[in-house]
């Protein structure tokens, strides 16, 4: 069976080609356009899309020695995302869709980034939890059963990316910041003994909150000053990324234990940090699951696998040219 995949819903424009869970060929082209503004702008980000979708596709297909024709499922992200953003996309697979007549399904990023495990772990199947960590998102499923997800807690206010993108921003780093802090944080002295608050919530776990933790950076920022800070740096990010990382892995441990599901999965493009990688293969051995890099941030190959998925469940949708931005 192939596969085309299709992602457009942010600022990665990305096509892949699998064939059954494998993949052929993968495409991923950064819009750097944002940097210059802090933040994706989304109307310049349906724009790049329109100029680079067909060039991607078409680069998909050559490097797999494959052809449209020989497509067997069109899965392109529908939900959630920018509007303009994901409607290039759909609209790119439905006139696929249209001129060779093969199906065509909507897939949920989100449900892309769940599966994008399975790009590392072929093998992977439920039971298992699934830590999903990028700019947009940030949220702990139970993956029960095949294409049905139990959300087990969620963040109440920034997703850890953008927490890493704000932060980053304070101390002086571009859009997107998160790999830039995680540089300057390795810099740090491993002794220091700089701390930043973890969120507790009233509510009983899991459940995330970021917005605390930036403005306990911000103020501190503000109370030492730009010569401390300029000295101190990497301090900073490494107090803030054991903060984040700190999070992630105490509401995931309460998460196992709650569920009895040892095995977890974390993705989205906060999972390519090396220190939280580090953490979890700590606390969970072999049953901490990451897929490559390449495979974390936005990407049609996880895209693709999970609408191989939706194929075999026979829950292909149409995607709407109404696409819904958040979910
Ligand atoms: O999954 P993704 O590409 O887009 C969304 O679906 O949101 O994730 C992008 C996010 C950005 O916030 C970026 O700063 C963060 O992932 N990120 C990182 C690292 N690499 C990317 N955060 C922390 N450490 C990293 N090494
Ligand atoms: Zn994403």
């Amino acid at each position: 069976m192939i596969t085309l995949g299709i992602e457009t819903s942010c600022d990665e424009t990305s096509a892949a080609v699998l064939k059954g869970p494998e993949v052929l060929a993968s495409e991923i082209y950064t819009q750097q356009i944002h940097a210059a503004y802090g933040g994706v702008v989304p109307e310049m980000a349906s724009r790049a899309h329109l100029k680079k979708i067909d060039v991607l596709c078409r680069a998909v297909y050559d490097r797999a020695g494959m052809r449209p024709d020989q497509t067997d499922l069109v899965a392109v992200t529908d939900s959630p995302g920018l509007a303009g953003a994901l409607l290039v996309g759909i609209g790119f697979g439905l006139g696929l869709h249209i001129g060779y007549g093969m199906p065509v399904t909507g897939v949920n990023h989100l449900e892309g980034h769940v599966y994008s495990a399975l790009l590392e772990r072929p093998d992977l199947s439920p039971p298992f939890l699934s830590l999903v960590v990028s700019g947009g998102h940030t949220a702990l499923y139970a993956v029960r059963d095949p294409g049905r997800y139990e959300c087990l807690g969620k963040t109440v206010d920034d997703a850890a990316g953008e927490a890493f993108d704000k932060v980053g921003k304070l101390l002086g780093f571009s859009y997107p910041a998160g790999r830039a802090v995680e540089e300057e944080a390795a810099r740090a002295r491993p002794d220091g003994d700089l701390k930043f608050p973890i969120a507790r919530l009233s509510t009983p776990g899991p459940g995330f909150s970021f917005s605390g933790l930036k403005t306990a950076v911000r103020y501190f920022i503000q109370s030492k000053g730009a010569a401390y800070v300029n000295d101190h740096r990497p301090q900073i990010c490494r107090a803030f990324q054991e903060a984040v990382v700190g999070s992630l892995l105490l509401n995931s441990r309460i998460a196992a234990d709650r569920t009895g599901i040892e095995r977890i999965a974390v993705v989205g493009g906060v999972a390519c940090n090396g220190r939280l990688r580090r953490a979890f293969g700590d606390a969970f051995g072999v049953n901490a699951i990451f897929p490559p890099p390449k495979y974390c941030t936005d990407n049609a190959a996880m895209i693709a696998r999970a609408g191989v998925e939706c194929f075999k469940r026979n829950e292909l949708r149409r995607p709407s040219m109404n696409p819904v931005g958040r979910i």
